[in-house]
């Protein structure tokens, strides 16, 4: 394990949104065990207590540095001062996770515009305003990292998910954009694009083609992270070669798919 460049001795330090739950515990778990220290922030605190309880109750996370923060990120102008709390309490932070989110079904044409809201306002402009504030933490330093865990969804247009798949093309194009104003800061952007994942996000997940467990997807995404891969489909088999083919199915094909 390598150590913190803005803290030497420390170990480095990643911050987690969504890290109550699925992908971003798995995360949080991850990378306690490559020896990082860990920012942790959701909506509800309990559940982070009670993953900072498991983790300094395992031999090799026992002395690991955990902050926990309670954040919603629908309250999109609390996200940049809480955000710098747990940078203040960290100390020096070389990677910012912007993880939370939410997924519902929602149809065309049905009115259904409080779905959809809720659904953009999580993943799209709570994304935004967490990459915003880690950027502006990032910049005056001239380093750190920031990933936003966006989706296949992204890529592939899928019937009922409209306002998802919306909401993950909406952010990763915006990290596009980050990445080419923040390179000459020194910060770095990173995109992950995940197919299922096993998590309580969507009931019967597991049953979807090629959806794997949470922890497998933590491990492919700290690889991706520490690499700083730009962009990066977990799992990367079958997703890379399989989504352009998506993106062929007729309308017909779709709807027996059900
Ligand atoms: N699972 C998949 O198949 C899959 C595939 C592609 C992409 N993704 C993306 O991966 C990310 C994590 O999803 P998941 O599957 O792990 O879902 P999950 O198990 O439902 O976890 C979602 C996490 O986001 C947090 N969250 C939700 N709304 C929030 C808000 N307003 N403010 C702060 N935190 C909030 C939740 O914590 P609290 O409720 O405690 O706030 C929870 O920790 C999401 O962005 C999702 O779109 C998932």
């Amino acid at each position: 394990m390598s150590t913190s460049p803005t803290n030497p001795g420390a170990a480095p330090a990643i911050v987690i949104t969504g890290a109550s739950a699925g992908i971003g515990r798995a995360l949080a778990c991850e990378f306690a065990k490559r020896g990082w220290r860990l920012g942790l922030a959701a909506r509800r605190l309990d559940a982070l207590e009670a993953l900072r309880d498991e983790l300094h109750s395992q031999p090799a996370s026992r002395a690991t540095q955990i902050e926990l923060l309670q954040l919603d990120v629908d309250d999109e102008d609390t996200v940049a001062p809480r955000l710098t709390t747990l940078f203040d309490a960290l100390g020096s932070v070389e990677v910012v996770v912007v993880n939370a989110g939410i997924n519902a079904l929602s149809s065309v044409g049905r009115g259904e515009l409080d779905t959809e809201r809720r659904i953009l306002r999580t993943n799209l402009l709570g994304a935004i305003a967490t990459v915003d504030a880690a950027a502006a933490l990032f910049m005056p330093q001239r380093r750190g990292h920031i990933v936003a865990i966006a989706s296949v969804a992204a890529k592939v247009a899928v019937p009922r998910q409209a306002a998802y798949c919306a909401s993950k093309a909406g952010l990763a194009q915006y990290m596009n954009s980050a990445r080419i104003e923040l390179s000459r800061h020194g910060v770095t952007v990173g995109t992950l694009l995940p197919g299922f994942v096993v998590t309580d996000i969507m009931p019967n997940i597991g049953k979807y083609p090629f959806a794997i467990p949470a922890d497998v997807a933590a491990r492919d995404m700290a690889r991706a992270i520490i690499r700083r891969q730009r962009t990066a489909f977990i799992p990367a088999f079958p997703w890379r070669w399989v989504h352009p083919l998506l993106n062929l199915l007729p309308p017909s094909l779709w709807r027996r798919l059900g």
